[in-house]
């Protein structure tokens, strides 16, 4: 597999539409502001935001330390920091607000630049977070934070959250939850990241020396209910209808799972099993989008960890 095929490229319109609107709705605002204050953002704070997209963790965390402030947004993807330098123009009121072409096995700032280093969603997909945490804390200040936002997207996958499918029996429940686990084993080994980073990280940064480590997770669920009043159920039934009812995206998704199924060890009987019945329940989706009867009830655990880089 070439590496073109491996990676995702976030510029593409679909990806690129999923960190305008998937983003809209991840956090809760209050969550946001209890969060800045477990964070000690202060206005006028240095802060380094790792794999950026289109500046997420800028816009959603100036008002607590824009005021005099300097954000430094760093991504892979020349197009979309410039779309996201384009857009800051709307929100950095203020301070400082600067997007840089850089990789993050490699960040392009010296030893020691900035009070806050974070990155959100970025670790998960890559072949080595280690490294790249490690350049995480080379750039903070002697003293300075470094804050990871990362799921555990396997957790969330294995809380097989269909509860308008009541049919489904515990063998096939099962097979569901080792098809899951399977695939991660073949992402890892594909060097496509690891979808249960998140709370691996703490490890990780106890490893890395970094002090007063400290854990919360998004407190954020969704119910989906019909009539899908306002524009966060309106979300939702379109996130279900592009995986379900688009035959293309069903395809593609199905043939990365087997790919990555493939590569974790899995038996071609398994999938073939698991395959049948998630077509079923893909059948079963589309009546219910159809008849408005689509209802869903979940969560995405993306866990916050931060940890102190030592004064000297
Ligand atoms: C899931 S997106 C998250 C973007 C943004 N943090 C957000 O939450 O909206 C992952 C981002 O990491 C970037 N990325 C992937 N590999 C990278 C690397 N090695 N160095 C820097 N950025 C990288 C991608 O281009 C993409 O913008």
């Amino acid at each position: 597999m070439s590496e073109k095929d491996k990676k995702i490229n976030w510029s593409d319109k679909c990806w690129k539409e999923m960190l305008i609107y998937q983003r809209k709705y991840l956090w809760l605002e209050d969550t946001i502001a209890k969060l800045s204050l477990w964070l000690k953002m202060k206005p006028g704070m240095t802060a380094i935001d790792v794999g950026c997209g289109l500046g997420y963790l800028g816009y959603t965390y100036w008002p607590y330390f824009g005021k005099g402030g300097h954000y430094l947004g760093v991504d892979v993807s020349l197009e979309l920091i410039r779309e996201a330098q384009r857009l800051a123009k709307d929100w950095a009121k203020g301070g400082k607000a600067n997007f840089v072409a850089g990789d993050a096995y490699k960040l392009p700032f010296q030893d020691g630049s900035a009070d806050l280093v974070m990155c959100h969603i970025l670790l998960i997909h890559l072949d080595k977070p280690d490294l790249a945490l490690a350049e995480m804390v080379r750039v903070a200040k002697p003293g300075g934070l470094v804050v990871c936002k990362e799921p555990d997207n396997l957790a969330t996958l294995l809380t097989l959250r269909y509860p308008s499918i009541p049919e489904f029996g515990i063998e096939e429940q099962l097979l569901f939850l080792k098809v899951a686990v399977i695939c991660n084993r073949g992402r890892i080994k594909l060097g496509q990241g690891d979808n249960s980073l998140g709370p691996k990280i703490p490890r990780m940064m106890k490893d890395l020396d970094l002090t007063t480590i400290g854990i919360r997770i998004n407190d954020r669920a969704y119910y989906v209910e019909p009539p899908y009043r306002g524009p966060l159920q309106q979300y939702h039934l379109e996130w279900a209808k592009n995986k379900w009812l688009n035959e293309k995206n069903y395809k593609t998704l199905t043939d990365r799972e087997r790919k990555e199924f493939e590569a974790g060890g899995g038996y071609e009987k398994d999938f073939e099993r698991y395959k049948k019945i998630k077509d079923r329940i893909k059948l079963k989706i589309r009546e219910q989008v159809k008849n408005k009867s689509y209802f869903e009830c979940g969560s995405g655990d993306i866990y916050i960890i931060k940890g102190r880089k030592p004064e000297n």
